[in-house]
């Protein structure tokens, strides 16, 4: 069933970062750009015209919600990882700067994007933003001083796991399309999108966790510890932030 569509969306806000403890007081979010009279079946005359457009229900909306605040959490965490990484691996190994300007460039996109898409949908970022920052500086200073093989152990465990994340999210939203489809209905224009954006995201994540590879991420000391570790705070920031 339709909800009621917000019958304005204010543009996005730019000062993001200080009111990530403002509670969204808006409860009716939209993830479609038509008019939610649009789904009834019935007014389509011919089979040549446009489909309805799914409508989001209660469910799907909070699971996007909370998908697209662990999303700009997780950004923000990587690029504050090749920020405090980055001059200890480069200084030693000065060949790889290109590489790490690459990857971090690419977060700063990532987290750019799902800023915008919080402020749209009026999402309420995680509330553990302040500890999360301290948390990704400190994993990125610390495997820097560890060396260029830990560096490379940390953007592996970190990517194995984000990449997991976008990969349940995509499937997720394939899942609604399918749903959509049984009903002869499509997905809006704005979720279409989101779903290239999250399959662009993930790819450009698993391209990060190739690179750490080829650069002898395995070769780190401890292994196995320090990638558990790292792998096990990721899933439990994935799940705090979800939810807080
Ligand atoms: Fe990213
Ligand atoms: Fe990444």
């Amino acid at each position: 069933m339709a909800l009621p569509r917000c019958s304005s969306l204010s543009p996005p806000r730019p000062a993001l970062l200080l009111d990530f403890l403002a509670p969204s007081a808006v409860r009716h979010r939209q993830y479609h750009a038509t008019p939610f009279y649009q789904s009834t079946a019935t007014t389509q005359p011919n089979s040549e015209a446009p489909r309805p457009k799914y409508v989001l229900n209660k469910k799907q909306k909070e699971y996007l919600d909370s998908a697209l605040r662990v999303n700009q959490a997780g950004e923000l965490a990587a690029t504050l990882i090749y920020t405090a990484q980055t001059p200890q691996v480069v200084r030693s190994h000065p060949h790889l700067r290109p590489l790490m300007k690459h990857m971090y460039d690419q977060e700063k996109g990532h987290l750019t994007t799902f800023n915008h898409m919080i402020a749209k949908h009026r999402i309420r970022p995680t509330a553990m933003y302040p500890v999360w920052e301290v948390a990704a500086t400190f994993l990125g200073w610390s495997t820097g001083v560890m060396g260029r093989e830990a560096a490379m152990a940390c953007t592996e465990a970190v990517e194995t796991e984000i990449g997991t994340h976008y990969n349940d999210q995509v499937r997720e939203i394939l899942s609604w399309e399918a749903d959509a489809e049984s009903r002869g209905e499509e997905l809006d224009d704005e979720l279409k999108e989101m779903l290239t954006t999250f399959r662009r995201i993930r790819d450009e994540e698993l391209e990060h966790l190739d690179h750490a590879v080829e650069n002898d991420s395995k070769e780190a000391q401890p292994y196995d510890p320090l990638v558990n570790v790292i792998r096990l705070g990721c899933r439990a920031a994935i799940k705090i932030s979800e939810r807080v």
